[in-house]
Formats: C-alpha cells, structure tokens, sequence
C-alpha cells in the first residue's frame, strides 16, 4: 500500500528501492546531450537489462547497482527493459519524482511489463481511471483491517501454520509464508477457504506470475516471460468466475468485503473488477510474505529482539482474558513489534524499482 511503501522507499540507500524515471532528453539524444548522466547503454536490444535483473541477496542493493553506483554516480544513464533509462538511487531526486506524480512524472511501465500486469493494472493506469480503481482498493483496505473477526483469525491461522511446522525438520519459510498470506487474502478478497481446491491453483498462477515479472521479457515457448502471460490469463478467467459465481449467488456481502466494494462503487465494469482483484491479491500476498521472511531472517541474527518481541507479547497475553481474541487495538499496542517490521523493511530489499516517465524535459541538480 503506497502509505506503507513510501517512508521505506524513500529510506533509498538504505531501503533500497528504485525509480526508473524516463527523462524525455533520453529520447532525444541530440537535445543537450552533455546533461544526460554518464552511464552505459550495454547490448543492442538487451541493454543492461540481464545484469540489472540478476539475482543478490535481499539486504543488498547487488552488484550490478553498487558496481554502477560507484562508476557513474547514484544517478545514471543505462538500457533496460528495451527502452533508454535513467536509474535514480538518489534519495532527493526519488523524492522530487514522487512529490511531482501527476505533473512531471507519472506511471510507465514498458510495454513486457505491461502485458502480464494486464493494461487495466492500477500500476499502468493514469487520470481518471487510475483515481477510480484505486478508490475501490483503497476502500477495501480501509473497511477491511477494520473487520472485527480479522486479528482473531489471523491469529488462529498463523498458530495453525506454526504447528504444522512442528512435524517438519526443515521449513521453507517463505514459501510457507507466501501460501499463509495467499490463504488470508483470498479469504478476505474472495471469501475462498484455504482447503478450497481453488486456493492451491491460484496461488501457483501467482507465483509463476511474479516469476516472470522479475524475469527477462522474452516471449518464446516455455520462458518465465511467456509462463507468466498465460499464468495471468489463466487468473483472469478464474477470478473473474469467482466474482460473477458470487455476484449471481445472492449470499449476503458484508462490509468489508472486496464484492461489497466493487458493488458499491457501481461504475466498475467486470474487466476491471477482476483487474482490482488480482491488483490487490498480488500488491497483498507477495510483499507481506517476503516482508514475513525478512523480519525472521533479521530476528534470526538478533537474540535479544527476539526477547523483546516475547516480553512484548507475554505482557499483552498477561493482559487479556482467557481466550479473549486478538484485536486491532492490541496490535496498535505492539510498538516494538512494529518498529521490528518497519526495521526489517527499511533495511531489506522488498520493492527494488519502479518506473516513472518523465512528462517534459526535467532537470535537477545541474542533470
Ligand atoms: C511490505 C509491504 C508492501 C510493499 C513494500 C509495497 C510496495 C508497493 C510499491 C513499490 C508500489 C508502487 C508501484 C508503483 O507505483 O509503480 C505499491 C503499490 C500498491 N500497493 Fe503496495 N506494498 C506493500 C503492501 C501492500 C498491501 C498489503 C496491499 C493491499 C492489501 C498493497 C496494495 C497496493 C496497491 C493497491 C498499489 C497500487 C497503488 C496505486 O497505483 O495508486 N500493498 N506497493
């Protein structure tokens, strides 16, 4: 949610994250070319995209962007994704793109991108369509961490999950953490149980999905790139039966719910409907889970966060009354366990980059 990204992201050295603004002057390169900064353009075609995409360790910003960084400075010229980029590391220049969304700078994903994200993505989308969907998802995150019976059931399912755990000598957290936190938005988003045959083949079109979001953009029998456009197709068709199933079945929708809110805001046709949810179940699951793993990778390192945590959940445990379920007031009392994750999301790798496209010819800082 952008509330939660942007003080990380702006974080930039440390957070990590990136902006790929596309400087107008790139695409015409006789215009002053001297205040284009330095860099390299790398292969015809490919650019430097296969070194930018290359695997690193999430609490680091890898070798491709420190090896740049030091050549060329926190900002410089490169290839990527087949199109002229300028990559922006530099915490002032992100934050100037950022407060000028909408005037300077706004949205662009290239076209690879664009065609698994789908055209109707709240990440492609501007103007007035962009303000639409972005109100129903921002509606339905709004009324839904409000749900009365949502911490509770958190709750159970992350005891549940942390059980199942115990009869396993090794576990692969994240994985487990990524069908946790697709169990919670399916039920939250689509009102689909864990045990439902559904939930296992969404969550694996999600995560051939992702797979080739991050992956080279070539289209060719088998690649991650073309996996992942069918993979999107495929959650189109499911999703969108699942929403028209609900919407015909006449079951009572209650507040909070996703279908209350695409019903509500009336004006939002069914390819955009299916196009929000798959927004929010993507911008939802992937990024709280790998957030989950950060924040036990860095516990892991950390013995004495590790008794913090415990003394702050004893002492709310003390608190509270047999049985009592768990609530988003007890949440808000948890402050070391939510400096811990705010820690663990300035310090690791979970939004590298995104991308901006400069709306006229931009200059900062003399560039
Ligand atoms: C640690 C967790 C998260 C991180 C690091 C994160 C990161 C991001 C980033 C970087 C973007 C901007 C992409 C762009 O503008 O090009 C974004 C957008 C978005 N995120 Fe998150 N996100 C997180 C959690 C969530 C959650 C839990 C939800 C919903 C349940 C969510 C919903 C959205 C939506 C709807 C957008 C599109 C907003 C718009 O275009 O106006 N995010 N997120």
């Amino acid at each position: 949610m952008v509330g939660l990204l942007l003080p990380a992201a702006l974080g930039i050295f440390i957070g990590l994250a990136l902006f790929f603004p596309y400087f107008r002057k790139l695409f015409f390169l006789k215009q002053e070319a001297s205040n284009i900064p330095n860099g390299s353009m790398g292969w015809p075609f490919i650019g430097e995209t296969i070194g930018f995409l290359m695997p690193h360790k999430s609490n680091s910003i890898g070798s491709f962007l420190d090896n740049h960084c030091s050549r060329y400075g926190r900002v410089f010229k490169s290839h990527l994704f087949g199109y002229p980029t300028i990559v922006s590391c530099d915490h002032e220049l992100n934050t100037f793109i950022l407060q000028n969304e909408g005037k300077l700078f706004q949205s662009s994903y290239p076209k690879p991108v664009l065609d698994i994200l789908g055209k109707l993505s709240m990440m492609i989308v501007t103007g007035d369509l962009h303000k639409k969907l972005r109100n129903v998802a921002v509606g339905f995150i709004s009324e839904f961490r409000l749900r009365p019976d949502l911490f509770c059931h958190l709750d159970k399912m992350s005891i549940s999950v942390m059980k199942s755990f115990q009869q396993q000598r090794q576990v692969g957290f994240c994985k487990e953490a990524k069908k946790y936190t697709m169990s919670v938005m399916l039920k939250y988003v689509l009102d689909i149980e864990p045990e439902d045959p559904l939930a296992p083949q969404i969550l694996e079109d999600f995560l051939t999905f992702m797979k080739g979001f991050v992956s080279i953009p070539l289209y060719f029998p088998g690649s991650p790139y073309a996996k992942a456009v069918k993979a999107r197709a495929r959650l189109t068709s499911t999703l969108g039966d699942i929403i028209k199933g609900k919407e015909e079945s006449g079951a009572e929708i209650k507040k909070g719910d996703f279908l209350y809110e695409i019903l509500r805001k009336g004006n939002i046709n069914d390819e955009e409907k299916v196009s929000v949810a798959i927004d929010i179940l993507l911008a939802g699951y992937e990024t709280t889970a790998e957030l989950l793993a950060l924040v036990v990778y860095y516990i892991g390192k950390s013995p004495s966060v590790l008794d913090q945590l415990k003394e702050e959940h004893q002492a709310l445990k003390r608190r509270k009354k047999d049985g009592e379920p768990l609530t988003l007031e007890d949440y808000k009392q948890m402050k070391f366990t939510s400096n811990v994750i705010s820690e663990s999301l300035r310090c690791g790798n979970l939004a590298k980059y995104f991308h901006r496209k400069a709306l006229q010819d931009v200059e900062f800082k003399g560039l």
